[in-house]
Formats: structure tokens, sequence, C-alpha cells
């Protein structure tokens, strides 16, 4: 087999054999196949699509180049939770613990962000002593006393991804619908998910910033699920402006802690019981979506779920008291308020830029091997559709240092009020097949 043939191939509308996806993959990975013939290959996929056999085997072959995780030894139905990514989105936090109270076990991998994406691991390590570091057996032995457990991106899960993504990325090919859900399915089946919930977010703030474009990636990573044994649906989600009020580590775990309490922000609390009723009903626990409902809101307004989230805390070396005392978390030293300059409703918080904003302040990294700060970010005191009077509080900025003339500006030029201004829709479609 040559690679050239498969290049042609692809590039003249050809539908690719699994053995020469596979040859693709194993040569690639194993440094046989060279960058420009790789990207050669992953630019003719981008403008000639790939047809559901064709990512279905180029997702097992991603799974192959690699190691996976074996999950048997957890009791019941592992269902994972995959976002494509926002801004202040606090929801695995809220998540986690909150479908783990109602019985279904989280064993969860998670990233570090980078950009103005958050990613978990940072938001829990604002918790003073709470660590990732665990070997599997502790994992595995953690998630079948407690339900839940998060680790950090253990062993070497889908090599081909990182070298292939990393490729993608410097010869403009990443916005492929094929490449993105094979890239995002076989990590998730690589960390031994048995079934899994996408959260595919739509917007400034989303990877896919238009809602058809969602669509057809959610459509397509479902299709990969099905052929590959894994039952996945997809809720597409708005992502216009940021999830919640906070934006920035502590801060994201404060809100955490107020919608685990039932008095968290409405758009983070709607969107954690939609994709847990889906975790609940995919792992057995109901008999419908609206029953895993009432109990993930009976576990709410129980307690249940925040007794959990305090099991978890302690359970990976953090003060379980912060729970009741978030005054513990790291706090900035200035708070500076960010007046309205008219009277009316709000039109748009442009959620990309306002994570650019957090980041500006600290709370995210600019190159992988950037660090965090964990006390800064934003705290939206007004949200798209919310009236507000002129003089009156925006929001709030977070910052270790006084002056924030240059994340002023930017939220400036990101923020509208006008005299009319609509909530966007949250909740925009599910998706199950
Ligand atoms: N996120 C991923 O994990 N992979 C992609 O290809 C794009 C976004
Ligand atoms: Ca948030």
């Amino acid at each position: 087999m040559r690679m050239v043939d498969i290049i042609t191939k692809k590039r003249d509308g050809g539908e690719l054999s699994p053995e020469e996806i596979r040859f693709f993959i194993h040569g690639y990975v194993q440094g046989e196949i060279p960058d420009y013939q790789a990207s050669a290959l992953t630019m003719a996929i981008y403008f000639q699509d790939m047809t559901d056999r064709e990512i279905a085997e180029l997702t097992r072959a991603m799974i192959a180049s690699g190691e996976t995780v074996d999950l048997s030894p957890i009791a019941g139905v592992k269902v994972d939770k995959h976002s494509t990514g926002g801004v202040g989105d606090t929801t695995t936090l809220v998540l986690a613990p909150l479908v783990a109270s109602v019985g279904v076990p989280v064993a969860k991998m998670s990233g570090r962000g980078l950009g103005f994406t958050g990613g978990t691991i940072d938001k829990l390590e604002s918790i003073a002593g709470f660590h990732v570091e665990l070997s599997t057996d502790q994992f595995i032995d953690r998630v079948n006393r407690n339900k839940i457990a998060v680790i950090g991106q253990t062993g070497d899960l889908v090599p081909a991804d990182k070298k292939l993504y990393a490729l993608r990325d410097v010869t403009g090919s990443v916005e492929s619908i094929p490449l993105i859900a094979s890239s995002i399915m076989s990590k998730k089946i690589a960390a031994g998910a048995d079934a899994i919930v996408l959260e595919v977010t739509t917007g400034a703030g989303a990877f896919m910033k238009s809602e058809q474009d969602a669509i057809r990636l959610a459509e397509t990573m479902v299709r990969i699920g099905r052929h590959v044994g894994r039952e996945t649906i997809a809720v597409i989600t708005d992502m216009s402006q940021p999830l919640g009020r906070a934006v920035g580590n502590a801060l994201e775990v404060r809100e955490a802690i107020d919608t685990l309490k039932g008095r968290g922000p409405a758009d983070l609390t709607e969107l954690v019981l939609t994709l847990g009723s889906r975790m609940v009903l995919l792992a057995g626990k109901a008999a419908s979506a609206a029953e895993a409902r009432r109990m993930l809101e009976s576990s709410l307004e129980s307690g249940q779920a925040l007794v959990k989230f305090k099991q978890f805390v302690e359970s990976q070396g953090g003060d379980p008291g912060v729970a009741d005392r978030p005054d513990m978390l790291p706090q900035a030293k200035y708070r500076i308020d960010l007046p309205a300059k008219r009277t009316g409703v709000v039109a748009r918080l442009v959620a990309d830029k306002i994570g650019l904003a957090a980041m500006l302040l600290g709370a995210g990294r600019a190159t992988k091997e950037g660090s965090v700060n964990f006390a800064t970010g934003i705290v939206l005191n007004k949200k798209v559709g919310e009236r507000v009077e002129a003089g009156e509080s925006l929001l709030t900025i977070h910052s270790d240092r006084e002056n924030v003339d240059e994340v002023r500006a930017l939220l400036d030029q990101n923020i509208a009020i006008e005299e009319h201004a609509e909530k966007p829709k949250l909740i925009h479609s599910i998706i199950t097949e």
C-alpha cells in the first residue's frame, strides 16, 4: 500500500477502505508516514468529507494507536460526558457530584484549560489540597466506594490524536467534522466510557460557531457511537454568552457550590439537569428522562448532591469545609465594577471575548506551559435579556492588579445594551440518532 494512492483516492472523492485507514494511522504514529503526506490527506478529508463507515474506522484506528482504560472493575454503566467547550463552563463541577449522588458511577478523566476555555482540573485545584494524581487502582477504588473520582490525563491514550491534532492545527484542517468527531469520540472511548453524553456548544464562545455545524458534528458523533457500540446522545446548547455568572477558577467553584445548594444561576442549573437526566437514563437508573430529572431535582433539594460534593473533595485531598465556607477559596486583591453606560436591556456579552478578558486577568493559560491564577476572573451581574440602569454594575472584575484598563476596554467593545433583547434559548435540541 502506498500513502500517495490513499491521498489521491480521497482527493478524488473516493471512500477509503478500513485497511487504508489503518495503514495511514499506524504508519503516521510510527513515524513511517511523513507530516507532509498526513497533512495532504487531512486537507483532502477537509474538502471531500468521509462516510460514516470511514469515520467509525478512523475512530477505531485512533483508539488502537495507544492504551485504553479498562473500567470494567467498576460496577454499573460508566457514562461519560464531554463538552466541546465554552466560557465559564462550570458544568462538570456540578454535574459529576449530582449524578454520583443518585448512584451513577462517575469515573472522570479531565484536562487543564488552554486559551479562553477553562479546564475542570484547574478549577478543582483552586480548592487547597485538592489533587488529581491518583493511580488507576486508587481511581477505580474511589469510584466503587464513592461513585465519583476525577483523574488527570493518564497513560498514552490516543497518541494518533495528539499527533494529528497538532498537525491539523498548523495546516488549516482543524475545522473538519469527520476529523473533529473521530478525535473526540476516540478519546472518550479510550478512556473507558460505556455510553457518552455530548454537549455540543454553539455561538461565539464555542468551537462550532453556527448551529448548523454544531448539529452536523453532533449527528456525526452520535452515529460513530452507534457504529462502535457505545450509546451516545448529544445536547446542542447556546454558548453565545458565558454559562452561569462566574468566569474564573475559584469563582466557578463558588458558583458550583451555590448551584449544588439549589441557588445557582438558572442556565447552569437547567443545563446540569438536562445533561444529568440523560446520564442517569443511559446508566439505567431511571425509566425516563423525566423520572431521572425528578431524581436529580430531589437530590439538589435534599442536600444529597452537596454531601456528595464534600465527600468527593475530601477523598481527593481537599477541605470539604469549602462547601460551607466558600470564602476559604483564593480571592483576588481587587474587585472592580464595570458600570452600564446606559439604561436598557443587555443584548450582547460576547462569550469568547469575555473569556479572553478573564484570561488577561490570569484566569487562563495562553500557552500549555503557562500557569493560572485561581482567584481572578469576572462575575456577570447582568446577563443577556436582563434590564440594567445606567451606572449600575454590569459585571465585577476580580483582579490581582489595580490597573485593568485593557481588560475594561476589551469588555466595553464586547457588551451591548439596547432597548430590547431576548434571553437566548439555552437548550437548542437533543440529538439521539
Ligand atoms: N476538540 C478535539 O478534541 N478534537 C478536535 O479535533 C477539535 C476539538
Ligand atoms: Ca460559570
